[in-house]
């Protein structure tokens, strides 16, 4: 995998989090039905991530909209996503599920599903790929005056990058964004959870939520970033991590969502109230939009089979 630049921890900004593990970790380590479960379909998730390669790019000047890599790796406004080439058409899903994520209201970047040909500087010997497209996502850690600090949560709980789909779980996130962020950050992060469960994401682990920094001392939730449906590659009844007592999708219900306000010191009116109105805004949007989205038949059916199987749509 070619990593890209903004992974490590940045300097500047101060962070003001649970101190110690004991703080969040309660409800992840206990031993579950469900974890019989995660223990399963964890070796097949570890499979799809990082699958792609990854490039930050600059955006050439001019008409056409190409992206050029750097020769040296560095510098870019641009993050561009090429094709997998274990599975079929990744950089149309993540694009298609973006724009859809940007009509429901999710906080999300310019992006672009842009032709290989239009991208210099790729590296030789890439192998066959399944796709031409890239995606590509505008860079939100850069400004006109410079880097904007931004952490992952699995840096904001000191886990391991490999870590990512241990020990926290989606209630300890959002623990955090309601004891340093602003009610409106709340409300984003449960839409983004509602969307990815409904679309069948099933890899939003601690690496695929952030805060960002941008006056270097207030942290708010980073834009979205890695919104796809991956049950079409690798089918999957589990979220990456569990949501506050369980990690299936279908278990992902009202009740559960007031018990993750209680457990987050959240108001149970905004999780519940947010949740609804994202599943109202998805039934409305999905069947209209799906037919004209860069996706194939698979795709559709697979996220429509897998609507089937939650409980949430059907209470909201
Ligand atoms: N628009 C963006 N601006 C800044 N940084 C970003 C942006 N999009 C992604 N990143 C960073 O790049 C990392 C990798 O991107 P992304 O999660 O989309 O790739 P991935 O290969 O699909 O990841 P995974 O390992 O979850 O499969 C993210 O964890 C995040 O730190
Ligand atoms: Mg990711």
């Amino acid at each position: 995998m070619v990593a890209l630049g903004p992974g490590a921890r940045s300097t500047g900004a101060v962070t003001a989090l649970p101190a110690n593990r004991q703080a969040w970790s309660d409800d992840g380590n206990n031993i579950s039905e469900e974890d019989e479960v995660t223990r399963r379909e964890r070796t097949l998730r570890f499979s799809l991530a990082g699958v792609q390669l990854k490039f930050s790019a600059l955006q050439n000047e001019g008409k056409g909209r190409g992206l050029t890599i750097p020769a040296k790796g560095v510098g870019g406004d641009w993050i561009v996503k090429l094709p997998a080439a274990q599975f079929e058409a990744v950089p149309e899903n993540e694009f298609s599920f973006m724009t859809l994520a940007q009509k429901i209201g999710i906080d999300v970047p310019e992006i672009d599903l842009i032709d290989l040909k239009m991208i210099e500087g790729l590296p030789d010997g890439l192998g066959r790929l399944q796709g031409e497209k890239a995606f590509a996502i505008k860079r939100f850690d850069r400004s006109e005056e410079g880097p904007v600090h931004f952490e992952d949560f699995a840096q904001v709980f000191g886990q391991y990058p490999h870590a990512k789909y241990d020990d926290a779980s989606y209630r300890n996130i959002a623990s955090v964004l309601g004891i340093e962020t602003s009610q409106d950050d709340v409300a984003e992060f449960i839409r983004r959870l509602v969307f990815s469960t409904l679309i069948g994401n099933d890899d939003m682990h601690l690496k695929n939520w952030s805060l960002i920094y941008y006056d270097r001392k207030t942290p708010s939730i980073a834009p979205a970033y890695d919104l796809l449906s991956t049950i079409p590659y690798l089918p999957s009844k589990t979220a990456a991590l569990k949501y506050a007592r369980t990690n299936i999708m279908a278990k992902f219900t009202l009740d559960e969502l007031a018990y993750l306000a209680a457990k987050a010191k959240l108001p149970e009116k905004l999780i519940l109230d947010t949740a609804k109105e994202t599943v109202a805004a998805f039934q409305e949007i999905w069947p209209k939009e799906k037919q004209h989205l860069a996706l194939g038949r698979n795709v559709i059916d697979a996220v429509d089979a897998h609507m089937e199987t939650l409980v949430l749509p059907k209470e909201c």
